[in-house]
């Protein structure tokens, strides 16, 4: 589905600070497999999901998606096929537009036709469909604009939007991390309940230590861009977050400098 072959990714190459963020990536997944991504600050989590969508170019390594090689493919290309969510809830829907529209023009990514500002009837049906799972009452706003939505809503919103045309790959970048924890768990179990239905292979970063055992199918820590840990199966089941921290420490060699993922 997706494998990541010796990824490579420094920043100032040549300059006083560089900085080399990934520094040999192995990763394969599977169809369907939900895989929670923990680390410290500064550990790659992040430059490995942009390596992924294309927002920074690598410096070595291959990336293939579905068996297609997206090496040297531009952003909006890949765009097509991963959907991504991000931490600030501003980032992912247009403010000054409706519910409705928004979720069109994510709606008419599928399409070939590009963006299309109209939403037809039938489409409406569909959006209120979506919108009903989310089980905020969002269906019965759809003329409202975006802005008015608190930010829980509007990152079930981004949610819905970045998935409302299957992706191949759904992208999470701490995507509940802004909000508070009654609204972060919600979008957290939303989020889980779309993935399973639409069997999605999903990449998510959380500092949140529990939610990386209790969510997906297997968690992987990062730490110096590396992958340093990979969790399935049984092993993953009997894991506790305080052996977690205990292994990381131990094969790090370092302590968990994040305070924000011991929390909660
Ligand atoms: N655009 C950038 N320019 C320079 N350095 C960057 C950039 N993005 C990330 N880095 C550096 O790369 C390292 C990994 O960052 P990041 O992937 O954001 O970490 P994480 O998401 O795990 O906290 C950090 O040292 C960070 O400062
Ligand atoms: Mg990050």
């Amino acid at each position: 589905m997706l494998k990541i072959e010796a990824l490579r990714k420094a920043f100032g190459q040549g300059s006083n600070n560089e900085k080399l963020a990934l520094a040999e990536v192995n990763l394969s997944l599977q169809e369907g497999e939900f895989v929670t991504i923990i680390g410290g600050n500064g550990a790659g989590k992040s430059t490995l999901l942009n390596c992924i969508s294309g927002v920074y170019e690598i410096d070595e390594g291959r990336i293939t998606l579905d068996s297609v090689d997206i090496t040297f493919d531009p952003e909006y290309k890949r765009s097509r096929h991963i959907g991504r969510v991000f931490q600030d809830p501003l980032r992912g829907t247009a403010y000054d537009m409706t519910i409705e529209e928004n979720l069109a023009i994510a709606f008419a990514k599928g399409k070939s036709v590009g963006l299309r500002p109209g939403v037809a009837k039938n489409d409406t049906a569909l959006f209120k469909e979506r919108l009903e799972l989310l089980d905020l009452g969002l269906e019965n706003r759809i003329k409202q604009k975006v802005g008015l939505l608190s930010g829980g809503q509007r990152q079930a919103l981004t949610l819905l939007m970045a998935t409302i045309v299957k992706p191949k790959l759904l992208l999470l970048d701490e995507h509940t991390a802004a909000l508070d924890p009654t609204i972060a768990r919600k979008v957290l179990n939303l989020t889980r309940k779309i993935v399973a239905e639409e069997k999605l292979c999903t990449l998510m970063i959380t500092h949140n230590m529990k939610a990386s055992l209790e969510f997906g199918t297997r968690t992987i820590m990062m730490h110096e861009g590396k992958i340093m840990m990979d969790l399935q199966g049984q092993e993953r089941s009997n894991m506790t977050v305080d052996r977690l921290i205990e292994q990381f420490e131990k094969r790090s060699g370092a302590e968990l400098d994040n305070d924000r993922m011991l929390l909660s």
